[in-house]
């Protein structure tokens, strides 16, 4: 039986800041940002979005009424969880207006746990499979103005359904996972920035790639020119770039042109939005599928990578027609509005973060159809448009 991911899409905030505007209030050359990191854009988040908004957005654009009633299980995957108790997929599940005979949890290992919800939803499938299981990796990355990091944040959600007989993507049966324990990047229960050794952890990031890589060569005995394409974790692209030129080195042949090309079909739409943390994969992969020209039976290679850390390197093969079961990112990122340093400055200290005290937002202005409006008695107060 084929199991794997049958649909896809992705939210993101109506607002970016342009990070040559970014380089120019910091004092930085734009070359450094726009070439050096690679990131052209990022999301900007107002008060009125939060992980659980971003997630149910992203899963409404993919749940037909007819989708919606078979899924049984919802699982978001994200870094930046906004109770320390409460898990974020039962107000997603009730925004979406799902069954209550529904499972959810949250799930957390930094940028990885989306792979290990993709994981376990195969298995839940291969058990039963009826099942139809909605994992969503949602994610605000913020390292805090003025940091070495503040580049690289961004913003959004990627929605997945994992089923049997799947539309996009069918899921092979070799994963390698690899877990050591690493401070390259983490978030103390009373920081809401994340602390990070940018340049370790970019090292560690590389070397779990490969591990993890000549692990799967040797239990497969399958060499790059088995894969198409192969998407990244991409925290900022080029760090896409370093993990594969450090597999490639100065290989030049049609695989590693192929390779190369394929990586910068799956930089574009992360170039526009920056870090999605969990989602930063998957919105690779979309960014691939839609900016490449694929076909059915390519193979493609998924490497996730959360600090910590852990990575894991597993693959699957494409399924005819996989350009009709995912939202048009191209036409969405397109309709989004820019704001300047000075806005962006104000909304990313206005967001709700540790804040105990009651608030209510204006959220007039805010086109997404779910809104965090605000909190009262220190419970988040969520409202469909
Ligand atoms: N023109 C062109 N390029 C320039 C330039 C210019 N004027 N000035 C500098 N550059 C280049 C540098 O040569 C360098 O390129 P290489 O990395 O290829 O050598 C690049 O721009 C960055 O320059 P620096 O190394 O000086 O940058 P920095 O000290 O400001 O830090 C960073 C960069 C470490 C990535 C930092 O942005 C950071 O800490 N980011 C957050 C951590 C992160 O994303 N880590 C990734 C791995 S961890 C992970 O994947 C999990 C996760 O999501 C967080």
């Amino acid at each position: 039986m084929k199991i794997g991911i049958d649909r896809m899409a992705f939210a993101t905030t109506n607002d970016y800041l342009d990070l040559v505007d970014l380089a120019t209030a910091r004092g930085v050359d734009p070359n450094k940002f726009t070439i050096g990191i690679g990131q052209d854009r990022q999301a900007v988040v107002p008060a009125s979005q939060d992980i659980v908004t971003l997630g149910a957005t992203a899963a409404k654009k993919l749940l037909t009424p007819e989708l919606a009633k078979r899924v049984s299980t919802v699982i978001v995957a994200t870094e930046s969880g906004i109770d320390n108790s409460k898990a974020s997929a039962i107000y997603i599940k009730h925004l979406l207006g799902l069954d209550d005979f529904t499972r959810t949890v949250e799930m957390k290992e930094a940028c990885y746990s989306a792979t290990a919800g993709i994981q376990f939803a195969k298995g839940l499938v291969a058990l039963n499979p009826q099942e139809t299981v909605l994992v969503i990796a949602s994610d605000i990355a913020r390292y805090g103005l003025n940091t070495a990091g503040e580049v690289t944040q961004g913003a959004g959600a990627v929605a997945m359904l994992i089923s049997r007989d799947p539309h996009i993507l069918s899921l092979e049966e070799t994963t390698v996972s690899y877990t050591k324990d690493v401070m390259d990047f983490w978030r103390p229960v009373y920081a809401s920035e994340a602390m990070v050794d940018g340049k370790y952890s970019t090292n560690v990031y590389i070397d779990f790639f490969k591990q993890t890589f000549t692990r799967y060569q040797q239990i497969t005995g399958r060499d790059l020119a088995d894969f198409t394409a192969i998407a990244f974790h991409l925290p900022f692209t080029k760090m896409g770039k370093k993990a594969l030129d450090a597999l490639l080195a100065d290989r030049n042949d049609e695989v590693a042109d192929r390779l190369r090309q394929h990586l910068t079909e799956s930089q574009a739409f992360c170039r526009q939005v920056g870090n999605l943390y969990t989602g930063s994969l998957y919105l690779g992969v979309m960014s691939l599928l839609q900016n490449g020209q694929l076909k059915a039976g390519d193979r493609l290679g998924l490497f996730s990578y959360g600090s910590g850390a852990e990575g894991e390197f597993y693959t699957g093969i494409l399924e005819p027609g996989y350009q009709n079961y995912m939202n048009n990112v191209k036409e969405d990122l397109a309709n989004r509005h820019q704001v300047s340093v000075a806005e962006y400055e104000e909304m990313f200290n206005g967001q709700l973060g540790m804040n105990a005290d009651d608030v209510e937002f204006d959220t007039r202005n805010d086109p997404l159809p779910f809104v965090l409006k605000g909190q009262k008695n220190h419970q988040r107060l969520y409202e469909r448009k």
